[in-house]
């Protein structure tokens, strides 16, 4: 009788059974006639001890000289051993049988340190570690989070190009390509989209890659990025704040709830994350306010390079630092609303009786990981989106459509976006965005 093939994360389920693993060898110790073999598969990791005389000679002579990431196929008895290493550790297998699939040589990650430019060269390598590996899989919850919470509160999700004829953003940063002799960019944005979807939906949303051609070499920027966008019919500003606040409580619940192996892995401080979903409601405070906050905190500060990094005067977009140090006042995320028009996109509805301010909202991460989310009411009368696109000196021609969206059954409507590589940079407690995406695309990088 053949035995199950089962994953290394269901080895709790087999104890005292043969079982069949396949994968890879991450590391092997022993010597003589006791050798370990630490097995992973992708779900996990398992200690799989090989000893003389329970497997047969030839086989065992073979795993003698197992190298790093030689694949495997291994029989063995499941046994539960709370000393046992792995993940989640606790169980081994007592090897009987072993095939190498093939035989590794000169793996060019090692357990030693690596420089991050090679690490980097070595992207297609280096996501099998285990670092990588548990960061990756934290990613793929806080999508299926993302789409599972929006999914569940009636949200739609219909999706948006990517080759798009006119800005959504800033026109600085548009990717231009050829489009048959025709000047079209990627999409920096799904939101023009999804404000038709929202007509059309109600409530929706659109996931995907979004592409900013931007020259700064940040810890936060990527040149690709995904970005989830829900957009809002009939939606104020401080609605949109509660689905912020909402789709936020659910993330960091999901990856508590769902990732301790791999959150101790990376050595995230988890009681930072607990504060979030157990500390009453998001702080929300006007830009006004937040430059307030900042002006007296610069006060206060002695150290002069530290000063000169928080000055700020009203009109200022937030650095870095600003947004460091308002992140710092609260255990929470924070919102910040009512920026300058001045300093936000073309769409954004003016405040009334205060143009110069606008309904947006940014969203920071606790300890200093800066915003995760940005978003607005969107200007929904006409004849105020068009003198702001002229304003913007952006081309009405390329509008036509959004403009018809003013024309027919217009409504107040908000959304907001969120970067998916920012959050999981924020979750995982990671300084730069760079291993936050499987291939990241840098300013100077786009290898592998
Ligand atoms: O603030 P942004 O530029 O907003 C928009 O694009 C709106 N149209 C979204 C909307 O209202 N539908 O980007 C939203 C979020 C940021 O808060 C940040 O998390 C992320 O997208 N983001 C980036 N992430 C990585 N690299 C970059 N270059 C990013 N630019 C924005
Ligand atoms: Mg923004």
């Amino acid at each position: 009788m053949s035995t199950p093939v089962i994953a290394i994360a269901q080895a709790h389920e087999y104890v005292g059974q043969v079982v069949t693993l396949r994968g890879w060898v991450y590391a092997k110790t022993g010597k003589g006639k006791l050798h370990f073999i630490r097995l992973r598969d992708g779900t996990g990791q398992i200690q799989c001890v090989a000893f003389k005389g329970d497997l047969p000679d030839e086989q065992f002579e073979q795993a003698q000289h197992l190298t790093q990431e030689s694949s495997v196929i291994i029989s063995g008895t499941v046994r539960q051993d709370e000393r046992a290493p792995g993940i989640p550790g606790g169980y081994e297998i007592g090897v009987s049988s072993l095939q190498v699939i093939q035989l590794t040589h000169d793996y060019p990650i090692t357990p030693k340190e690596h420089g991050t430019d090679f690490l980097m060269d070595n992207r297609h390598l280096w996501i099998r570690s285990n670092r990588q590996w548990a960061i990756l899989r934290i990613r793929a919850t806080i999508v299926k989070t993302m789409r599972d919470w929006l999914d569940d509160h009636g949200f739609l999700l219909v999706d948006t190009p990517i080759i798009t004829p006119a800005a959504g953003e800033e026109t600085t940063t548009l990717f231009e390509i050829d489009y048959f002799g025709e000047s079209a960019y990627l999409a920096q944005t799904g939101q023009l989209y999804n404000e038709a979807n929202m007509a059309a939906f109600g409530k929706v949303y659109c996931f995907g890659p979004t592409f900013r051609a931007e020259k700064s070499k940040t810890r936060r920027h990527l040149i690709e990025f995904w970005m989830l966008e829900p957009e809002i019919a009939f939606c104020s500003l401080e609605e949109l704040m509660d689905v912020e606040e909402g789709l936020q409580r659910a993330i960091v619940e999901r990856v508590l709830d769902k990732h301790r192996a791999e959150l101790t892995l990376i050595e995230r401080d988890i009681s930072k994350l607990e504060a979030v979903v157990n500390s009453g409601a998001f702080a929300r405070i006007s830009y006004d306010e937040a430059i307030r906050r900042l002006q007296a905190l610069a006060e206060q500060t002695e150290d002069p390079e530290q000063k000169n990094l928080l000055s700020i005067v009203w009109g200022d977009d937030l650095g870095s630092p600003h947004e460091t140090a308002l992140a710092e006042m609260f255990s929470t995320p924070v919102f910040v609303y009512h920026y300058p028009s001045a300093i936000k996109a073309f769409y954004m509805q003016p405040v009334e009786g205060r143009p110069e301010v606008c309904r947006s909202v940014d969203l920071l991460a606790p300890e200093g990981y800066g915003e995760i989310c940005g978003g607005s009411e969107r200007i929904w009368d006409e004849q105020v989106l068009l003198a702001k696109l002229a304003h913007d000196k952006l081309p009405v021609e390329n509008y036509q459509w959004y403009l018809e969206l003013r024309r027919f059954g217009s409504v107040p409507h908000a959304g907001f976006g969120q970067g998916v590589e920012r959050t999981v940079a924020w979750i995982c407690g990671l300084p730069h965005v760079r291993e936050t995406i499987p291939y990241p695309r840098l300013l100077n990088r786009k290898y592998p």
